[in-house]
């Protein structure tokens, strides 16, 4: 047994868990009319209403007995301290750095990082400005209208979500995200595009991943195919990256590079240069309104008792399905369009950070770790996979989030669109008993054979858990506070397990692979290096 599982705080839970796993909410709202405001609270923009959980408040003290057992409080100061927390790759972990806007120097390896951060920032400004004002001309003294991000993971979802998500705010030059090594993400995209308006920008901390060098070499050829020189190549490609070796060899001068750091994590790098596309579309003013967002939120993880902590709750909520209550996947709903990438990108932040079974100790787990993050846009998933939510056998834990106020405002729509938001979490908590579903029946006025035969269908068990979280629209501010909300609610979850978040060599087996299978193509023979199942598969393909 590990030191987690046979830790008195663990235990506690687990007894405890025993008698909550009797309880139903609809019981809990009954006898408490105090519980909406027991279990609310606000940080920044947002607004958390955690009380359709299965909780009570010994429920919320347990899970922070165990917050704090595990030192919760300690590792966030070692965090924003600038600690080399990820300790597998000896780095610190300072995404916080990147929107804090103090001058008080803060120093990793003897190098003031924020100093660094203002530099680059002031380099992204200057630049966004000259693009966006037409000062900035292509190589036949025309204006960028449009601009290619060419990246993937960290490099690329961050960006493409946000952009997404602020399209509203977004004017010209126009944002696109190219991030598949499929050739139709590429050619698809510069379908509509032209040579001479259009700025690449290649985005990779590492700048050695396969899949960016090569949509970045072939986003050149379709450049020098019409601007027929290399000379022009300055004027329509830049680089984000950590690595000036790797992008003077790929043949960016590095004027043209935007640095970040190896302490900046690549899917926590939103707000380092891998931003430039989105500062680009957006302008440096609102993309510093939603680092500014992010910050408040920083500050608000940093500073507030736990169980006033926002970023902690939701972690130890999470905490209470999956290690408690067996819950394996976790659902993020925001009822906003702009948000439909919002769970992929989330998906890479939760399941590369907390996707681990060895601890930072080097031992095996003996409890579960990351859940699978999955979701969409509501109302769509309503009339997809809510019915699972409802009436399936697995227990899935769901965050609700809504604007107040729609960016796009058309007739009632958006009063529809929150009404869903408000009937589904009401339904999920309920549910609907036999005694409710068979009145509901008999007043239809069915015959007994066929009511029977309804019944245990109609009837919903309820004490589905969920969060409903509000902000007031969808700004720069409130989206930068919400994704650094579940990147603390990450780090909280990883900091319980014992587990590294900020490292990601799971990733590494399939791209060593990748590059074998790559140097096999021209062989003569028939390839035999692998199991039998991969062998019989190159082969089809390479026949066909
Ligand atoms: O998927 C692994 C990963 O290393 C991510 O962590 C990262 O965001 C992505 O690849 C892209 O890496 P890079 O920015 O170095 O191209």
């Amino acid at each position: 047994m590990s030191s987690l599982t046979s830790s008195p705080a663990w235990i506690s839970l687990q007894e405890h868990q025993k008698t909550m796993a009797a309880q139903h909410m609809r019981m809990m709202f009954q006898e408490d009319p105090d519980r909406f405001r027991k279990f609310s609270l606000s940080a920044g923009p947002i607004f958390l209403d955690y009380s359709k959980n299965r909780i009570t408040e010994k429920t919320v003290s347990l899970l922070l007995h165990l917050a704090r057992q595990c030192q919760v409080s300690e590792w966030i100061n070692r965090m924003f301290n600038g600690d080399k927390i990820n300790f597998t790759e000896h780095r610190a972990v300072l995404h916080t750095a990147l929107r804090d806007p103090s001058t008080e120097p803060l120093l990793v390896d003897g190098m003031d990082v924020r100093e660094k951060v203002r530099q680059v920032l002031s380099q992204m400004r200057s630049f966004t400005d000259s693009v966006r004002s037409g000062q900035w001309k292509g190589y036949t003294g025309e204006t960028i209208t449009d601009v290619v991000n060419i990246g993937l993971g960290g490099s690329d979802l961050g960006p493409a979500m946000a952009a997404r998500a602020l399209e509203e705010d977004c004017t010209s030059p126009r944002a696109h995200f190219v991030s598949n090594v499929d050739g139709a993400h590429l050619v698809r995209t510069l379908r509509h595009l032209h040579p001479a308006r259009t700025l690449f920008v290649v985005a990779s901390k590492t700048f050695t991943t396969q899949e960016t060098l090569m949509n970045a070499r072939s986003a050149r050829e379709w450049f020098l195919s019409q601007a027929r020189h290399e000379k022009f190549i300055p004027l329509h490609f830049v680089a984000l990256s950590t690595n000036r070796k790797e992008v003077s060899a790929f043949g960016i001068s590095p004027d043209h590079m935007f640095e970040f750091w190896d302490w900046v994590g690549g899917r926590y790098s939103l707000w380092s240069s891998i931003g430039l596309s989105l500062a680009l579309t957006l302008g440096m003013d609102k993309f510093s309104e939603m680092l500014l967002g992010a910050f408040e939120m920083d500050e608000h993880f940093r500073t507030a008792p736990l169980e006033k902590n926002m970023p902690v709750i939701l972690a130890m909520l999470g905490i209470w399905y999956i290690n408690f209550f067996n819950a394996q996947t976790h659902a993020v709903l925001p009822y906003d369009q702009g948000m439909s990438d919002f769970v992929s990108y989330l998906q890479q932040m939760t399941m590369e950070s907390n996707g681990k079974s060895v601890t930072r100790d080097g031992l095996p787990v003996d409890y579960a770790t990351g859940a699978v993050l999955w979701g969409g846009v509501g109302t769509n998933g309503q009339h997809a996979y809510f019915q699972l939510l409802h009436q399936g056998t697995p227990l899935v834990p769901a965050d609700f989030i809504a604007p107040v106020h729609s960016r796009t405002p058309l007739g009632n729509h958006h009063q529809i669109l929150l009404s869903n938001f408000l009937a589904q979490t009401e339904a999920l908590m309920r549910g609907k008993s036999h005694s409710e579903a068979l009145a509901e029946l008999l007043s239809s006025g069915m015959s007994e054979s066929t009511l029977q035969e309804l019944l245990p269908h109609k009837c919903f068990e309820g004490n589905r858990p969920s969060n409903s979280l509000l902000i007031d629209r969808l700004t720069p501010h409130s989206l930068g506070s919400l994704v650094a909300l579940y990147e603390h609610k990450t780090f909280v979850q990883s900091l319980v397990w014992n587990i590294n978040a900020f490292d990601q060599w799971g990733v590494e087996l399939g791209k060593q692979l990748a590059q074998g299978i790559q140097a096999e193509w021209n062989e003569v023979q028939a390839v035999s290096s692998h199991d039998t199942s991969t062998n019989g598969l190159f082969e089809m393909i390479r026949k066909a």
